[in-house]
């Protein structure tokens, strides 16, 4: 593992893990990838393949569209386990041949997170692990496997009333929400899978099984490991089931959207809000391109003015308690000049609104190839800062991208501090976006904010992760890395750098 023998006896005796400590990790070469494929078919039999659909599918998210990985970065196998023990029975294969691993539920994370970066990676699919395991309408908790897509997990819960607390991409599945800590639009009142998460399950890279508590929510027993898995993006266990609390769905719903003229009045009126005491269920901020992007896709039967406004869900016990509620919310939006402030005429009409935010990443995709052509790509990448510095670093954004002569769009659950940018360019002005929204994590980093309010770091941001945290906090991880995960197969190369010869960012 490490660099020399010298460097061996300081890593041993050292609380953090610097790089240049280590050797290159060693992972198994074709034969013997081949030996371990062969062992892993006699765990699951046909639910294995090299197809190239298979492959293909598991080597990228056609979402990711500025971050394609490399030629060779394709795994040389996808596999479909049933059950824990089954991931176990493989891990154990993996970590004797150190095989690389890299866990995939539905591969809509953005930042490469799902690349396999190391020749002969084993791709493992969840998708047969999508069982609902328990409901417990009264402890108001789910248990489930870890392919599970959340809107299923959301839809059976429905008809009880009750809803599950994050989501993310339509699509996304339990195991990839909690190793990414995704959040989305309910995180303003529920939180994201961190605040969702009770217990987990899960495969240490040596076949381990591990089962981080009991069910009762509240508990201060040893080391909370569930809390450390949650944002490892596969990179210290393989997460198999997980218990989720689960919340009641507010007797009934007001959808408000109000319109600015800039972005400051937006960011000051969420502010305000907030001072009310009211906690919205949802509260995002779309800027004027995005709404442009929203009438341009015919998405909602009205049209909206092309200006900064703000989407906003509240949820009450009572018509009564919500009429207050949007009388408070009404008082805030015209302390800050609000030009249109409509609430929305019925359950469908709310319903749209929210589907209209949902997929504003497709209207986005739909304005950019409309107006660019099919050349268009896209670029939606995640920065969040603290409130008060929001609409700052929102228009010196703005102003970047206009005086380098780039199109974007914002949009943000910012009643949870994080905003998203889509980017659209043409092949050729690749370099130009690159050195923007560098600018831009940069500038959310120099405000005090993080460069990835959701979407996580993968091998996209690993550079400003580095900025942002110290070289002796991403030591700290590693170390931590090593001691679960000594042979460095899990998810190797994500979040931080495990190869002292790895050059990229
Ligand atoms: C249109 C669109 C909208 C989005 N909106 C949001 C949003 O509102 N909020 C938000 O937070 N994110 C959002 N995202 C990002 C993405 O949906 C989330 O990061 C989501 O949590 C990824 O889930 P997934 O099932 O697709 O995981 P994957 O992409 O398959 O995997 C994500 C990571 O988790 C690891 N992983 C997967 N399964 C396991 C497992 N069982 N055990 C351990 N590790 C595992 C993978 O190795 C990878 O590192 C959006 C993406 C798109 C394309
Ligand atoms: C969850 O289900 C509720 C209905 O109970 C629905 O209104 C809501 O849109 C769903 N949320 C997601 C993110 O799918
Ligand atoms: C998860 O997200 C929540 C809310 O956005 C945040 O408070 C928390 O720090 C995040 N945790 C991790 C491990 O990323
Ligand atoms: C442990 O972490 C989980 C996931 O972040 C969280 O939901 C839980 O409240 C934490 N428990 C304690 C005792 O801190």
């Amino acid at each position: 593992m490490a660099a020399s023998k010298q460097a061996l006896a300081t890593l041993l005796s050292s609380s953090a893990a610097p790089l240049w400590l280590l050797a290159s990790p060693s992972y198994a070469d074709a034969t013997t990838t081949a030996r371990a494929l062969e062992e892993i078919r006699a765990i699951v039999g046909e639910h294995m393949s090299s197809s190239e659909e298979e492959i293909d599918s598991h080597s990228i998210n056609p979402a990711a569209t500025h971050h394609p990985p490399g030629a060779e970065q394709r795994p040389s196998a996808v596999v479909f386990p049933e059950s824990t023990e089954q991931v176990s029975a493989i891990m154990k294969i993996c970590h004797k041949y150190s095989v690389p691993v890299v866990p995939y539920s539905a591969g809509t994370s953005l930042e490469g997170h799902i690349y396999s970066v190391r020749p002969g990676s084993l791709s493992i699919d969840f998708r047969r692990m999508n069982k609902i395991l328990h409901v417990h309408d009264d402890d108001l908790d789910v248990v489930v496997q870890a392919g599970v897509p959340y809107a299923e997990i959301n839809a059976t819960l429905a008809p009880k009333g009750l809803i599950l607390g994050s989501d993310c991409a339509p699509s996304a599945q339990i195991g990839g929400m909690v190793a990414t800590n995704a959040s989305g639009i309910n995180a303003v009142s529920y939180g994201a899978m961190k605040d969702n998460t009770i217990s987990l399950t899960a495969v240490l890279a040596d076949g381990t099984i591990i089962k981080t508590r009991q069910r009762p929510r509240k508990t201060s027993a040893g080391y909370n490991l569930t809390a450390l898995l949650v944002g490892s993006e596969g990179t210290l266990a393989i997460v198999t089931e997980a218990t989720l609390k689960v919340h009641v769905r507010p007797r009934v719903e007001k959808v408000i959207v109000a319109q600015f003229a800039n972005t400051r009045d937006t960011t000051d009126t969420v502010a305000d809000i907030f001072r009310t005491g009211i906690k919205p269920s949802a509260l995002e901020l779309l800027d004027d391109r995005m709404m442009m992007c929203i009438n341009n896709a015919g998405m909602t039967s009205r049209r909206w003015l092309e200006t900064p406004s703000l989407f906003i869900r509240v949820g009450g016990v009572s018509e009564k308690v919500l009429a207050e509620f949007t009388r408070e919310i009404k008082n805030a939006c015209n302390a800050h000049s609000c030009q249109a402030f409509i609430p929305a005429r019925s359950a469908e009409e709310a319903d749209e609104l929210f589907a209209a935010r949902k997929n504003a990443h497709y209207a986005c995709l739909d304005y950019g190839y409309e107006t660019f052509g099919p050349e268009c790509r896209m670029w939606g990448t995640d920065v969040a800062v603290p409130l008060s510095r929001l609409s700052y670093v929102l228009e010196e954004t703005r102003k970047d991208f206009d005086s380098s002569g780039i199109i974007s769009c914002v949009l943000g659950h910012v009643g949870d501090g994080n905003f998203h940018t889509n980017i659209f360019f043409l092949p050729e002005q690749e370099d130009t976006v690159r050195q923007v929204t560098h600018r831009m994590v940069e500038r959310g980093l120099a405000n005090e904010g993080t460069c990835t309010g959701e979407h996580g770091v993968g091998n996209g941001k690993r550079g400003y992760l580095y900025t942002e945290l110290g070289p002796s906090t991403i030591d700290a991880m590693r170390k931590l890395k090593l001691a679960w995960d000594p042979k460095r197969i899990l998810n190797p190369d994500k979040i931080f750098k495990i190869d002292p010869l790895d050059k990229n960012f």
